[in-house]
């Protein structure tokens, strides 16, 4: 099989996301603008956990390509923590429960790393990095997905798929390097995916729900509608990634078997808004404050 090798770059890019329409940045409206905000509520306590999960490997791993791009994964999660951060802080003043929601999958997650194996952490992180990277590809295969909505927001989540894209299998990397290619290291990672998921789907939803309870949107049919299309209908972000989530479960699946190079030649066109101070950009930069 053809090894496909990407290094990631670590950049260091703030978006100053607006706040007066945190809750409803998406084109969609307010239910989807909430489904993405609940998402970022997960990520910087979820990045964090990945980068302490790959760090307990440091010492292990002794390939210098490897080790440099488990720098690079790190210092990435960790910028994507901050400005998810910053769009948390701007949710929480919004009436959004953030600080709350964030504080259940903290504690879950610092639970996991008092009582779970060092193995278990990294099999749980790589399991995770699956789901993001698979939401990433969907959202990068679907630009019209975020086309017509707030444009800083937009750049922010383009920005984030991307990193995912490029870094999709550091951490798996470290898992195969430090644990081989065996029944257990399979079982494990099997194992931790189908946990990982099924916590994650079962916070996820009900948070989504109040957040959107929080905004007035329970009887919101058409908003649950848009809402449940973006996901499931069409574009259908999550639906699309159904195949490629059970493909994890072949014995020798790598991240790289789902070729999506491509993606990552578009770097200057997805953050165009941001990176050449647009115009269009500027106005409603300057409109804002
Ligand atoms: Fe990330
Ligand atoms: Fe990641």
């Amino acid at each position: 099989m053809m090894t496909i090798s990407i290094s990631p770059t670590l950049r260091d890019i703030r978006f100053n996301l607006p706040a007066h329409n945190v809750t409803h940045w998406h084109k969609d409206g307010m239910n989807v603008s909430q489904y993405l905000n609940t998402m970022s509520l997960f990520l910087p306590v979820g990045e964090r956990f990945f980068i302490k999960s790959v760090r307990l490997f440091r010492k292990q791993v002794t390939d210098k390509a490897l080790l440099k791009s488990m720098s690079a994964f790190i210092g990435q999660e960790a910028m994507h923590g901050r400005e998810h951060d910053e769009l948390n802080k701007l949710l929480e003043q919004s009436g959004t429960p953030a600080k709350a929601q964030e504080k259940i999958v903290e504690r879950l997650l610092d639970f996991a790393q008092r009582v779970a194996p060092p193995e278990h952490q990294l099999a749980a992180t790589i399991s995770l990095e699956h789901l993001t990277g698979l939401l990433a590809d969907s959202l990068l295969n679907n630009p019209d997905s975020l086309d017509g909505s707030d444009e800083r927001y937009s750049a922010m989540w383009r920005w984030h798929a991307y990193e995912e894209t490029e870094h999709k299998a550091v951490a798996f990397d470290v898992y195969q390097h430090v644990m081989g290619n065996n029944l257990n290291a399979y079982l494990l990672r099997c194992f931790w995916l189908v946990t990982a998921t099924s916590i994650y789907f079962a916070l996820q939803y009900p948070f989504y729900i109040e957040n959107v309870r929080r905004q007035n949107g329970m009887r919101d049919v058409k908003g649950w509608i848009k809402g449940v299309n973006f996901l499931w209908g069409k574009p259908g972000l999550k639906r699309q990634c159904v195949g490629a989530w059970l493909d994890w479960f072949k014995p020798g699946f790598h991240p790289w078997d789902h070729d999506n190079r491509h993606h990552l030649e578009k770097f200057e066109e997805l953050l165009k808004p941001v990176l050449n101070n647009d115009p269009e950009y500027q106005a409603a930069d300057a409109a804002m404050s």
